[in-house]
């Protein structure tokens, strides 16, 4: 795959600065820059914002880019666009995760410092894995899934795409769960979640 010595991260709040942190951490980009259309907001991190969003097709030329949105979907969106018209989309990496053995990561997903995916596991394009999350082995987390700091997942899992994992919740072995979900903070998810909706609490109910 081609690469250029420029990164390009969409959106500068919460996701694009954690994955701009992992990003500097690599040390494989000469330059970072951010495209955002909060006109209040001119750096992030001491890096310049350069453009608004749908600037983005002036740079596809030069730079890597990086859809780091909040939102599973408008990041799904966009990540789509970027790849019909032909980007280059990187994967982002900390250098403190601990990817196992047999791993596949998507390109356009973020993996932060801390987090640990084991053996055998599958992790789809435009997922953002936060800190101190543990994906163990022979997991699928489909594109597009968000999963949460502290969140773990044990053998076998499937998290389906688009997905949100709330921060400290815990998937137990051999759990699938539905594409579109959102699982609470603190939840431990028990038996197959086959309906999209939001669920919470211990054992994990539907609350929504
Ligand atoms: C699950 C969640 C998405 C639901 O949000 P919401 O749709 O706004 O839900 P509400 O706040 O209206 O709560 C509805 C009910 O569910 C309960 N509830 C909400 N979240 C809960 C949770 N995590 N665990 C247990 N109960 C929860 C509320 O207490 C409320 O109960 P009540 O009707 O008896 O008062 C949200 O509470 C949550 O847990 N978010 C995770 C945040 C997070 O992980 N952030 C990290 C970002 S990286």
């Amino acid at each position: 795959m081609k690469k250029f010595k420029q990164l390009m991260i969409i959106g500068v709040k919460a996701n694009g600065k954690v994955a701009a942190e992992a990003a500097l951490k690599m040390n494989r980009w000469e330059r970072i820059a951010f495209l955002e259309d909060d006109p209040s907001i001119s750096f992030c991190m001491g890096i310049r914002i350069v453009d608004r969003i749908d600037e983005v097709f002036k740079y596809i030329n030069d730079y890597e880019i990086l859809v780091a949105l909040g939102d599973n979907k408008i990041r799904a969106q966009l990540h789509e666009e970027m790849k019909k018209a032909g980007a280059v989309i990187p994967k982002v990496v900390h250098p403190a995760a601990v990817i196992g053995e047999m791993v596949e990561i998507g390109r356009g997903t973020v993996v932060m410092a801390g987090a640990i995916i084991n053996c055998s596991s599958r992790i789809g394009e435009g997922c953002m894995i936060c800190s101190g999350a543990s994906i163990d082995h022979d997991n699928l987390i489909e594109d597009y899934v968000h999963i949460a700091p502290g969140v773990h997942t044990a053998g076998t899992v499937t998290i389906g795409k688009h997905s949100w994992v709330g921060i400290g919740s815990v998937i137990s072995n051999n759990i699938s769960i539905a594409s579109d979900s959102t699982i609470g903070a603190g939840a431990v998810v028990l038996k197959n979640i086959i309906e999209a909706g939001i669920y919470a609490g211990v054992p994990a109910r539907k609350i929504k």
